[in-house]
């Protein structure tokens, strides 16, 4: 495998080096590196040390910098402050890195795979069956999405699921209102499909949840149909299958429109472990790890209590004998650790549910189904808002249709298109108004960290300024645009060069790209990520500026430049992908 050890990690070793040469005992010990913007790098564990060894810090770091090997990676190092060591890199040096990453033949830019990657199962975009996707939904898939890909990138194994909503009362209730009114169907939904046809559900589904709270006798009529339901009745279970193709058919077409992909088979809904509740509710009640309180299967938590200060707890079974959420969801961790082997198990959802999981969890640990080989973990993520600042709502104060809201980002983001470049063709615009629009989208969800809110303002995703996607794609089309224009003349690095200042930092820059992807796979962070591709295209930016690429003064120095743009432009593709995001060669 071809891959690169980053400039960070030598000079490190470098450091490490010299220390133990000077401080026997301090072989391990991490010489605690930084970019910083003083000298390339600063180096700031000598304290500790210093304070350990009872040494004087700014001597100890002297006789570190005698240790030192100076001349081909590290240009020069000096001691400063009260014993920080700041160090420069030789131009060679960083041209080297670039060049081997730039050679990869994985494509991977010289990024490691991670040294003990394990199988993650990760929960994520799951709407519901019969109702419209609305503002909530895209970010449990965009950032899950992401996430997937940052996770396989490394190297993990990766288990996807999509936990839609696909059971429970709400069919019975359905499923009833529709048998008591048969022609809502004929006329609604017999001939349409898709966004129209979920359009006719969830209208359905209105009038019918509208029956259910009014209308007592309906209510008892829709209960007995849940039972039919998981009882298995042949009738019920073709309407309830019916209505899960034709919400699956819409699903795609949405999941299609974010330019994602969802596989069939990872659709794996709370139904789909419909045989598993009964042997959940019989493990949990024999290990004693529920009890059953007022007719339901209960697990109880000491520091979970309602404002009445009564305790709450996780209900596994109802009185009534019915399953719920949480029945479901035990069950699937059992798939999940037992059948899917994971070692960790990522649920993307709605902070709003974090009492849910956090209960679940911790039930899951006293079944001994999770443990510190096997984790569970929230990815919450916080509230879409208006302009406003309150949650998301039409001007009717209804929850925003997520298609309404895509197809505005890409009519807007098809006018910024338009006006920026005149000889595109119309197919052009169309094509490149949707990688626009669906990017701005999904950047402004992925470049907060997942447990903020943040607010949905269009003009503030498309606008070519400022931290935006459209912002970087333009950076990677500017690229592609001056190697166009380099026509004959290719890029190929030149070690031999000095560099500008603003070379050295974009380089640098580019060197960081695997510890940044590591890390935002660690952590499941694409917002860490999105922070660090802003800074190469504002680096990019500055560089493009200050240093012609194609008048710069000698042949040589053309194709240096040429090919540092380069290497940035596959940083950045790489990037964004991960994201999820399009980098079309043309703006
Ligand atoms: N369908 C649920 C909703 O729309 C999200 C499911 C989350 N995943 C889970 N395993 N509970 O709120």
């Amino acid at each position: 495998m071809a891959s690169v050890t980053s400039l960070t990690d030598s000079v490190q070793q470098r450091l490490a080096n010299a220390l133990s040469a000077t401080l026997p005992e301090a072989a391990d010990a991490d010489p605690l590196l930084r970019r910083s913007d003083r000298a390339d790098y600063q180096a700031n564990g000598i304290l500790a040390l210093a304070k350990k060894a009872k040494a004087n810090p700014r001597d100890l770091a002297a006789q570190v910098v005698d240790k030192v090997v100076t001349g081909d990676l590290i240009k020069d190092v000096k001691v400063s402050g009260p014993g920080f060591l700041n160090i420069t890199v030789t131009d060679k040096a960083i041209t080297d890195n670039l060049a081997a990453r730039a050679a990869d033949p994985d494509g991977r830019l010289g990024v490691p795979h991670s040294e003990n990657p394990g199988t993650t199962v990760i929960d994520y975009a799951q709407p519901n069956v019969a109702k419209e996707m609305h503002v909530g939904h895209l970010r449990s898939a965009v950032i899950g999405d992401s996430v997937v890909k940052l996770l396989e990138f490394t190297g993990e194994t990766v288990v996807r699921r999509h936990h839609i909503g696909d059971w429970g009362t709400q069919f019975g209730m359905l499923i009833q209102y529709l048998d008591e009114h048969p022609h809502e169907l004929d006329h609604k939904a017999a001939e349409v499909t898709g966004e129209e046809a979920m359009s006719n559900l969830d209208r359905l589904y209105k009038a019918a949840r509208r029956f259910f709270d009014s209308d007592e006798e309906f209510k008892t009529r829709a209960r007995r149909r849940v039972v039919d339901l998981q009882a298995g009745d042949a009738h019920t279970l073709a309407m309830w299958q019916k209505f899960v193709d034709e919400s699956k058919i819409y699903f795609f077409s949405v999941f299609d429109k974010l330019d994602m992909e969802i596989r069939d088979p990872d659709i794996v809904g709370e139904s789909g472990y419909n045989d598993m509740l009964e042997e959940t509710c019989r493990l949990l009640e024999e290990s004693g790890v529920a009890v059953r309180s007022e007719g339901a299967l209960c697990v109880f938590f000491d520091d979970i209590k309602g404002p009445d200060g009564k305790p709450v707890p996780l209900i596994v079974r109802k009185s009534d004998g019915g399953y719920g959420y949480a029945a479901t969801d035990l069950s699937a961790i059992r798939d999940r650790v037992f059948n899917l082997k994971a070692n960790s198990i990522i649920y993307v959802v709605d902070a709003r549910q974090s009492l849910h999981f956090k209960m679940v969890f911790e039930t899951a640990r006293r079944a001994g189904w999770l443990n510190d080989d096997v984790k569970a973990y929230q990815l919450a993520f916080g509230t879409v808002l208006g302009k406003d600042g309150k949650p998301f709502k039409t001007r009717e104060g209804e929850t925003v249709r997520l298609v309404d809201l895509l197809d505005e980002a890409i009519e807007r983001a098809s006018a910024v298109v338009r006006e920026k470049a005149q000889d595109l063709s119309q197919e052009e615009i169309a094509e490149r108004g949707s990688q626009v629009g669906i990017g701005a989208v999904k950047y402004a969800d992925l470049s907060t960290s997942a447990s903020r809110d943040y607010k949905f303002d269009l003009d503030q995703m498309v606008s070519l300024n400022g931290d935006t996607s459209v912002y970087l794609q333009y950076a990677y089309a500017r690229i592609q645009s001056i190697l166009r224009k380099a026509g004959e003349v290719r890029p190929a690095a030149h070690p031999e060069l000095e560099l500008a200042d603003a070379e050295r930092a974009l380089g640098l820059h580019v060197d960081q790209f695997a510890e940044t992807v590591a890390e935002a796979a660690r952590e499941y962070a694409p917002h860490k990520l999105a922070a660090y591709l802003y800074q190469l295209a504002s680096l990019f930016t500055s560089f493009y500026d200050k240093c012609p690429v194609l008048k710069a003064e000698t042949p040589d120095q053309v194709e240096n430049r040429l090919f540092l743009s380069d290497v940035t432009a596959r940083t950045l593709h790489e990037g964004m992908a991960l994201l999820g995001i399009r980098t079309p060669e043309r703006l």
